[in-house]
């Protein structure tokens, strides 16, 4: 026997989806941001965040710097570690989502396979959203100061340097924020969310 013998769950007893939707007057559904670091994935995501706010929508921004500073601050930058990290944020946002919220993630997810975690966790609400910038573009942003400290080796297993990032196979949206402005990111990532069913209620 294992201690998972021993959960049960109590989902079908509590109010459902339907019930959160119709009171909250919108859809759950996961925006999923995933890109390098200064790609410009928070920007992006604060930026909807009060888009959709000013619209009286309600959304919840999941950072994974935020995070990494609570809920997952017992987490590093292995494989192994990000693959947790992943996890984690993918289940608390397919919990948010299934209550009526809009979930932007930020997150890096760097490899092909943590976001096909993320799908399989979240399943019909997770859209993917990358957010495209090259390493050097994001490297002579450096708003945090890490690519500086990383050229320096002062950070092993730096996205992008030490620890790959696989670009996204099948995104449901690119926004190329080294072509872009950052209005025009906002106004491309509003029409994606307003064109998927889950804007539409
Ligand atoms: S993920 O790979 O597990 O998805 P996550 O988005 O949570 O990463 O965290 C990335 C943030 O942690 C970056 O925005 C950056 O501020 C910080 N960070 C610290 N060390 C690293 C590192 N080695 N690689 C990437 N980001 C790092």
């Amino acid at each position: 026997m294992t201690s998972q013998d021993n959960i049960h769950p109590e989902f079908s007893r509590q109010l459902g989806r339907e019930d959160k939707q119709s009171l909250l007057g919108q859809r759950g559904v996961v925006l999923w941001l995933c890109g390098l670091s200064g790609s410009g994935k928070s920007t992006m995501a604060n930026a909807l965040e009060r888009a959709l706010h000013d619209e009286g929508k309600y959304a919840v921004i999941l950072d994974g710097d935020n995070l990494r500073s609570g809920l997952n601050g017992d987490l590093g930058f292995s494989d192994e570690d990000r693959h947790e990290n992943i996890r984690r944020t993918a289940e608390v946002a397919k919990i948010l989502s299934s209550n009526g919220a809009i979930v932007i993630l930020s997150l890096i997810t760097p490899q092909e396979e943590n976001r096909a975690q993320a799908r399989e966790i979240i399943g019909e609400s997770y859209r993917e959203i990358f957010i495209k910038a090259d390493f050097e573009t994001c490297q002579q942003r450096d708003v945090k100061g890490l690519y500086a400290k990383q050229a320096k080796g002062e950070i092993k297993n730096f996205t992008g340097a030490g620890s790959s990032f696989q670009e996204p196979v099948s995104p449901d949206l690119v926004i190329d924020t080294d072509a872009l402005t950052e209005a025009e990111s906002l106004q491309k990532l509003i029409e994606f969310y307003r064109s998927t069913d889950h804007g539409k209620l």
